[in-house]
């Protein structure tokens, strides 16, 4: 995806382009005076750690590209702060948020009136240890807004049995560690882990702490998901009364959502005068996830009156942003998610039909249009040509290279001779088999199978690999067509992994539509490969997405990407130091 399309072009010739933009301009001189603006403030900031907290659901890894595009959507959505990764994890975490940081964390970004604003803040993970904080400050200090983030667990059951640290060990450990944070960079968060089962006064005494050595933001976690509204509201209110200094830092809100109250958890902390929330797009996340941006920003946006609140992103990107993540880390979408489910905008039931006939409002509480969903259905047919497809994309908002274009307007053409109708759905799933497609070592040629009732499925590939230029062919049988091209496929690339998801769907209703094919796959010995940030043993899965109108074809090209995905990361993963899952005293 084009680059520049994530700041502004001078189309008017009064404003200068983004290059000719002085980034400096946008450091924050007085972290603290900023702190205090936005606490007194009716702006809630919007913490995205999709690619951090995010990035701990299983099967959502991704690679340095999807970091970086992931990133640059983000940005172009408006979210003030991007926690880009947990940079002591490994020399991969730690590059993929350095060239966060010196890309987008440098690049000036549109307004909603077309001014020039500041580039997100970029945010990396660390424990609180000096090891973890160097390599926070290291990844991140490229950005124009840098910020570490340092956590320690503060409840009782982390500290016993997790952190072997009495409650005078974690308040020495988080004065020294956020003065070290902070002799390094001006803007520190400080989150105590497991805040939701915390003692309440001793929370208070860690954040006194923290905001004395020199902490802004003070991020309360549920990690794990735990509070009722009520209890978190409540914690909020008592720490932000009871906290000195507790006023003029910016309280920050991190939901888990085990029991499904995320998203109303974090608003009852705003509603206590919390003013960032920590969130992230589809509400990815470990175990059941995170808030989900796109709930949380739409209540606010949808409810305003009882609010009273404003974010900074541009909702008519939220779609776009929804379906890049979901592309990118294999998680598909449930269809009755709220605001980004394919379910959400469409009213099938009679009396639904009916009522909104009669009256738009009557069943309908936003437009699609907010999240910048495009209902037309019909599009293009196949005497369009290319120059209508261009205008076609750029009015759903996607931004093409010439190449790209290319490859889509063929593969648009070919899809409108087999259908009869091309509607935005069928375009949208082209543009992201096209676009959102990291770097491919075994690319498909061409594929043969033969099934049917009475016969074993048999399957020919052709498969080239893009390293070392050969083209390969092999032959495998199969219990059917799928089993039969996915043993083929393992002929030639020789790679062991299971595969533990397999989902077909159609992009548009009746038989001619494109299938969409998810794939997720691990290597045999994954399980405990790597660790959270939090120490806890990750499952490694990697996904893969393929469109096509033959599910077979869709298929192949799925588990190919996954297969690709996994090489990178294990050659990529080579460097990986292991990390201690006790790394947490000061060192
Ligand atoms: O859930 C949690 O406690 C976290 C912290 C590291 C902020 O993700
Ligand atoms: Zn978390």
């Amino acid at each position: 995806m084009s680059s520049t399309t994530n700041g502004v072009e001078s189309t008017t010739g009064e404003r200068p382009a983004v290059e000719e933009v002085d980034v400096t301009q946008f450091a924050i001189q007085d972290m603290r005076e900023y702190a205090r603006a936005i606490a007194h403030g009716g702006t809630v900031l919007v913490f995205d750690t999709t690619l951090r907290d995010g990035e701990q659901s299983p099967g959502a890894t991704l690679n340095t590209q999807e970091k970086l595009d992931i990133a640059e959507q983000l940005a172009r959505l408006g979210v003030d702060i991007i926690e880009a990764g947990f940079p002591a994890a490994s020399p991969g975490d730690l590059d993929a948020v350095r060239q966060v940081a010196e890309t987008v964390g440098r690049t000036p970004r549109q307004g909603p009136d077309g001014e020039i604003v500041a580039p997100p803040t970029i945010a990396g993970l660390a424990r609180a240890n000096k090891n973890d904080i160097d390599k926070a400050w290291e990844a991140v200090q490229g950005a124009v807004r840098p910020r570490i983030h340092t956590f320690l667990a503060t409840s009782d059951i982390h500290m016993e049995h997790k952190l072997r640290m009495s409650r005078n060990n974690v308040l020495e450990a988080v004065g020294d560690m956020v003065q070290y944070a902070r002799s390094l960079c001006q803007d520190v968060e400080f989150s105590p882990e497991d805040a939701g089962r915390s003692d309440p006064e001793f929370l208070v005494k860690v954040l006194e702490v923290a905001i004395q050595a020199g902490a802004t933001t003070l991020n309360i976690p549920d990690t794990v998901g735990y509070t009722t509204p009520e209890e978190y509201g409540g914690l909020i209110t008592h720490l932000r009364e009871n906290v000195p200094g507790g006023k003029d830092v910016i309280f920050s809100l991190h939901c888990h959502n085990d029991l499904g109250l995320a998203t109303a958890n974090t608003l009852a902390g705003l509603q206590a005068g919390a003013r960032q929330i920590e969130v992230t797009i589809n509400g990815i996340g470990e175990r059941a996830g995170n808030t989900s941006l796109e709930e949380t920003v739409m209540a606010i946006h949808v409810r305003k009156p009882v609010f009273a609140l404003e974010t900074n992103i541009v909702s008519t990107e939220i779609h776009r942003t929804s379906d890049m993540v979901s592309r990118y880390t294999g998680m598909v979408i449930q269809p009755n998610k709220a605001i980004v489910g394919a379910n959400a905008f469409a009213h099938e039931a009679g009396i639904h039909q009916d009522g909104m006939l009669k009256h738009k409002r009557t069943y309908e509480i936003m437009d699609a249009s907010t999240i910048g969903l495009n209902q037309s259905r019909l599009v293009l047919g196949k005497h369009s040509g290319r120059n209508a497809l261009r205008t076609k994309l750029e009015q759903m908002g996607f931004h093409v290279n010439p190449e790209e274009l290319k490859e889509i307007f063929r593969r648009f053409k070919d899809l409108a001779d087999k259908k009869k109708t091309v509607t935005d759905a069928d375009l949208e799933a082209l543009v992201g088999d096209e676009i959102y497609q990291p770097v491919e070592t075994w690319e498909l040629v061409k594929m043969q199978v033969q099934c049917g009732s009475g016969l074993t499925p048999s399957a020919v590939m052709t498969l080239r690999n893009n390293r070392t230029g050969d083209t390969v062919t092999d032959t495998s049988l199969g219990v059917g067509p799928v089993d039969a091209v996915y043993k083929a496929i393992d002929r030639i690339v020789g790679v062991e992994n299971n595969l533990v998801e397999y989902l077909v769907q159609a992009v548009t209703e009746s038989t001619d539509a494109n299938g969409d094919v998810t794939v997720r796959i691990e290597t045999p010995d994954s399980r405990g490969f790597k660790e959270t940030a939090q120490g806890r043993p990750r499952r490694r899965l990697f996904s893969g997405r393929g469109v096509d109108t033959d599910i077979i074809v869709a298929s192949a090209k799925a588990y190919l990407q996954a297969l690709n995905k996994m090489l990178a990361t294990q050659e990529a993963d080579s460097s990986t130091v292991a990390i201690a899952a006790d790394a947490v005293t000061p060192a």
